[in-house]
């Protein structure tokens, strides 16, 4: 079952367990960290789901969707490495992936 780490709004990292198929989304809302509120459920369309994946992960975790890319750049919080964790899939090649929850939109 593929690892991921979480560094949580607070600072504090997390170890969590993934599901291959399921977003890293969902294995955040499961794991009980609770940063992430997912509002839309995974539709791509509510942005609060925003995470920053460590750069040498970027690639494995894929392009962002156009649909996700115009969302992102309504962020004030938007930088290299954003993406929306419900459009990430858990891959095993994912294990060990780092993301950092990005700060909550006023
Ligand atoms: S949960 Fe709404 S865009 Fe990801």
């Amino acid at each position: 079952m593929p690892q991921l780490r979480v560094v949580k709004r607070s600072g504090e990292e997390a170890v969590i367990e993934a599901t291959a198929g399921h977003s890293v989304m969902e294995a955040i809302s499961n794991s009980g960290v609770e940063d992430i509120a997912a509002i839309c459920g995974g539709a791509c369309a509510c942005a609060t789901c925003h995470v920053y994946v460590a750069e040498e992960f970027s690639e494995l975790a894929g392009e962002a969707s156009e649909s996700e890319r115009e969302l992102l750049d309504f962020s004030e919080n938007a930088r290299p490495g954003s993406r929306l964790s419900c459009q990430i899939i858990v891959t095993e090649a994912l294990s060990g992936l780092c993301v950092e929850v990005a700060p909550e939109e006023d």
